[in-house]
C-alpha cells in the first residue's frame, strides 16, 4: 500500500516537532490570534478542532470557553496527539482525543463551533468531511475553515525556473494543494451559508529569522528530496540561495491562507 504523503509530514516525532516549531512562530501565532477574533467564541461554548496538531489553538481557545466550556481536538497521527497532550498544560476543559475527519468521535449536534485549521487539504474526501463536521453542529453552529493555495506563493530566488520546479514537487504533498478556491461551492453544496471570507497572508521580506518562511524552507526540502522530484544537490543549492538572500537583507516571501467561517441551520441527521 501506498503511503499518504501527508504520513511524512506528521507521522514521527521529529516531523511533529518541526510542524510544533512552525506553529509557534510570531506569523502564526498571529494568525491564530486572528482566527479566535473572527471565530469569537463565549465562555461556556462547545468546541470541536479536528486536526488539531499540535494543540496550541485547543489550549487558547480553552482558556476562552473556561471551564462551563469544552474543547475537544482530534488527529490522526499519534505523534500529534503526544505534542497536544502535552500542550494541554492541565486545561479541565480540554480534552485531545484520536479521530478522523470523516468519522469524528462525536454525538450528533454536540458542539456549537467546529475548527479545521490546514487540516482539509490533506482530507482525500473534502465532501465527506465537510458532512461529518455538519453532523456534530448543532443548529445555528459555525464552522471555520483555514486552508492555503499554495498557487498564491511569491518566493524571490536567484533561480526562478527552479524554485517553480520546487514549489511544484511540492504540491505533491497534499491531496488538495489549491482547495481553497473550491470551498464556496463545496460549502454550500454541504448545506453551509458561507457567511465570511479573508485572505491571511503570510509575508516575510528583507531578514526573516524564526519565521513560517524560514520553517518552511527545511520542510518543503525533505518533503521534495524524499518524493525524489529533487536532488538532495538541488534542494541544497536552493537552501544556500535563500540563506545568501537572508544575509543580505533580500528575502522576500508570500502566500496566502484563507479563512471561511460558514453556519448551518439544519445540522447534519
Ligand atoms: C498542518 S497540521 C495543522 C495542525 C493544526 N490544525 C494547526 O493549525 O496548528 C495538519 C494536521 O492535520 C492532521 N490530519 C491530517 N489528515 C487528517 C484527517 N483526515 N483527520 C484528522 N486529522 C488529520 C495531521 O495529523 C496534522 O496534525
Amino acid at each position: 500500500m501506498s503511503t499518504p504523503p501527508s504520513d511524512t509530514l506528521f507521522a514521527d516525532d521529529a516531523a511533529a516537532r518541526r510542524v510544533e516549531a512552525l506553529y509557534r512562530t510570531p506569523d502564526i501565532v498571529a494568525q491564530r490570534a486572528a482566527i479566535r477574533a473572527a471565530l469569537a467564541l463565549a465562555p461556556g461554548e462547545r468546541v470541536l478542532d479536528v486536526g488539531c496538531g499540535p494543540g496550541l489553538l485547543c489550549a487558547e481557545m480553552a482558556q476562552t470557553v473556561g471551564i462551563t466550556g469544552a474543547v475537544v481536538g482530534v488527529d490522526t497521527a499519534d505523534s500529534m496527539l503526544r505534542i497536544a497532550g502535552r500542550n494541554r498544560n492541565g486545561l479541565g476543559q480540554l480534552s485531545i482525543l484520536p479521530g478522523e475527519a470523516t468519522a469524528l468521535p462525536a454525538d450528533d449536534g454536540a458542539f456549537d463551533a467546529v475548527v479545521c485549521i490546514q487540516v482539509l487539504e490533506y482530507v482525500p474526501d473534502v465532501a465527506a468531511a465537510l458532512a461529518e463536521f455538519r453532523r456534530v453542529l448543532r443548529p445555528g453552529g459555525r464552522l471555520l475553515l483555514v486552508d492555503t493555495d499554495w498557487a498564491s506563493c511569491v518566493w524571490a530566488s536567484a533561480d526562478d525556473a527552479r524554485m517553480r520546479r520546487i514549489v511544484a514537487a511540492w504540491d505533491a504533498h497534499c491531496p488538495h494543494p489549491q482547495l481553497p478556491r473550491t470551498l464556496p461551492t463545496l460549502l454550500t453544496a454541504a448545506g453551509y451559508d458561507v457567511v465570511h471570507v479573508e485572505a491571511l497572508p503570510l509575508l516575510s521580506v528583507r531578514r526573516s529569522e524564526n519565521t513560517y518562511c524560514e520553517g518552511m524552507t527545511d520542510v518543503i526540502a525533505r518533503f521534495v528530496v524524499r518524493s525524489g522530484a529533487i536532488s538532495p544537490e538541488e534542494a541544497a543549492a536552493w537552501r544556500d540561495d535563500l540563506a545568501r538572500r537572508e544575509a543580505e537583507g533580500t528575502t522576500f516571501f508570500s502566500l496566502s491562507r484563507f479563512m471561511f467561517i460558514a453556519r448551518c441551520e439544519g445540522g447534519g441527521r
